[in-house]
């Protein structure tokens, strides 16, 4: 059996296929058969030269998604890199029912109900590719920068990113909650190796419906010893460099599928831009938003600043009371040696990090004023106690860096099954 993808290498050769048929018609004597097999996607040609009078009546029959085996000559387009099957005999798995998804335009609630079929199609699948893609790409890239991986708990006694978005279950007697990123694991694992990573789904109580917000999605934390702000920035910005570089590299039939615009991307190779908090929010009043000093960037806004801009930018020194407690603070107490990576083209953020608290005193205070419960943060305060270090990390949103790869407008078709607060099927 030979895959699709691998054609080029078996023209004139009598190969066997096994695919779906995606579309097809017929002009008297000759049948076109579209083919997907997972690999590509193929045109085959169906001829009463070539098949019994039984074989063709039977090509007659096929429909929407229906399994074949065939056995085919491949031929090469006299000029394009394009392979075309022309097919000498085949076999049903089996003849589809109606399909439900056809070519004419569905409704976002159709499709995402119909989710496990809608996969099946061009975009779809160009989508998940990339995704793919980046997954690898941040795994090669953590590995050839000294990180190892740490999987860290999925059900955890605690909040790391504030309790309004937890969700929350009974763990025999008492409660637990799904955890909304393994950083605080992470913390712990470097005084054991220095620099880690995990990679697993998150799950945050989203209670609001928007386009860049899932309850259930996939986020990569990685925590850093003997760092500051400066090198973590320094390592995401070559992360997502790396990243980037490898969709276009090894995705270009997807790109093309998915009619991006690939300039932007393009650009990843140039410095991306910095800028703190304050020229953020001065920028942004500039451009008529009413964003005030002390508010965060909504959604809206960090829309209308990335819009601006051709390349990525960093956000950083955030006023320390509208971020996580366990982020280290300047002199004045007032803003957080935090950065957040805001993706242009109007996309927004796509990883959040941060210098990390390394004084006890100072950890424990902030943990009280946040109103945390402290017993479930001893362990926590017990790594500032016992060979404490100056150390930070991050954690990156695969599937915020998926839409904007993609040109997606919307988080819910970066995953395979999303979950947002009114979708749990299919
Ligand atoms: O900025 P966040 O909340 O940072 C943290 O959780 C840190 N503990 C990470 C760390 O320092 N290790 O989340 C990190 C990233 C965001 O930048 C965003 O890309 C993504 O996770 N994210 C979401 N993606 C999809 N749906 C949501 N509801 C998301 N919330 C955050
Ligand atoms: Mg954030």
């Amino acid at each position: 059996m030979v895959y699709i993808k691998d054609l080029k290498n078996q023209i004139d050769q009598e190969v066997e296929i096994k695919a779906w048929v995606t579309n097809f018609r017929s002009s008297g004597k000759i049948t076109f058969w579209q083919l997907r097999d997972g690999t590509g996607f193929v045109q085959a040609i169906l001829s009463t030269h070539d098949l019994s009078k039984n074989k063709w009546a039977k090509s007659q029959k096929v429909t929407l998604e229906t399994s074949v085996k065939i056995k085919a000559l491949v031929s090469k387009h006299p000029q394009k890199d394009e392979y075309e099957l022309q097919v000498k005999d085949f076999e049903y798995y089996q003849i589809a029912v109606e399909y439900p998804i056809s070519k004419k335009e569905h409704g976002i609630d159709f499709l995402m109900d119909n989710r496990h079929l809608w996969l099946r199609s061009k975009k779809q699948w160009a989508i998940q590719r990339i995704r793919d893609t980046l997954i690898r790409a941040n795994y090669e890239f953590m590995y050839l920068n000294q990180f190892i991986k740490i999987d860290s708990p999925i059900l955890t006694p605690s909040a790391c990113e504030g309790t309004t978005e937890l969700f929350e279950l009974d763990y025999f007697d008492d409660k637990a909650y799904l955890s909304q990123s393994g950083q605080l694991y992470l913390e712990a694992a470097i005084y054991s190796h220095n620099r880690v990573f995990d990679f697993g789904p998150v799950f945050r109580a989203e209670k609001s419906k928007t386009r860049r917000h899932l309850s259930e999605f996939w986020m990569m934390d990685a925590e850093m010893a003997f760092i500051n702000l400066d090198d973590n920035l320094k390592i995401q910005e070559e992360l997502i460099r790396f990243m980037v570089t490898k969709v276009l590299e090894n995705n270009k039939e997807e790109l093309i599928i998915l009619d991006r615009d690939i300039k932007i991307l393009k650009n990843i190779t140039k410095p991306f831009y910095k800028i703190t908090y304050l020229e953020a929010i001065k920028e942004l009043q500039t451009l008529g938003s009413d964003i005030k000093e002390g508010e965060d960037l909504g959604g809206d806004d960090e829309t209308l600043l990335t819009k601006k801009y051709d390349n990525l930018i960093f956000i950083t020194h955030y006023l320390a009371k509208i971020k996580s407690f366990y982020m280290k603070r300047d002199e004045s107490d007032k803003y957080a040696f935090c950065a957040d990576l805001l993706a242009p083209e109007g996309y927004g953020e796509i990883v959040g990090g941060s210098q990390r608290e390394d004084d006890y005193d100072i950890l424990l205070n902030r943990i009280k004023e946040y109103n945390l419960p402290l017993a479930d943060f001893q362990w926590y305060l017990d790594l500032r106690k016992y060979g404490s270090i100056p150390h930070g990390g991050f954690g990156l949103g695969l599937e915020r860096v998926v839409a904007w790869v993609c040109g997606l407008k919307h988080l819910r078709e970066t995953i395979p099954f999303p979950r947002t607060i009114n979708r749990i099927k299919p």
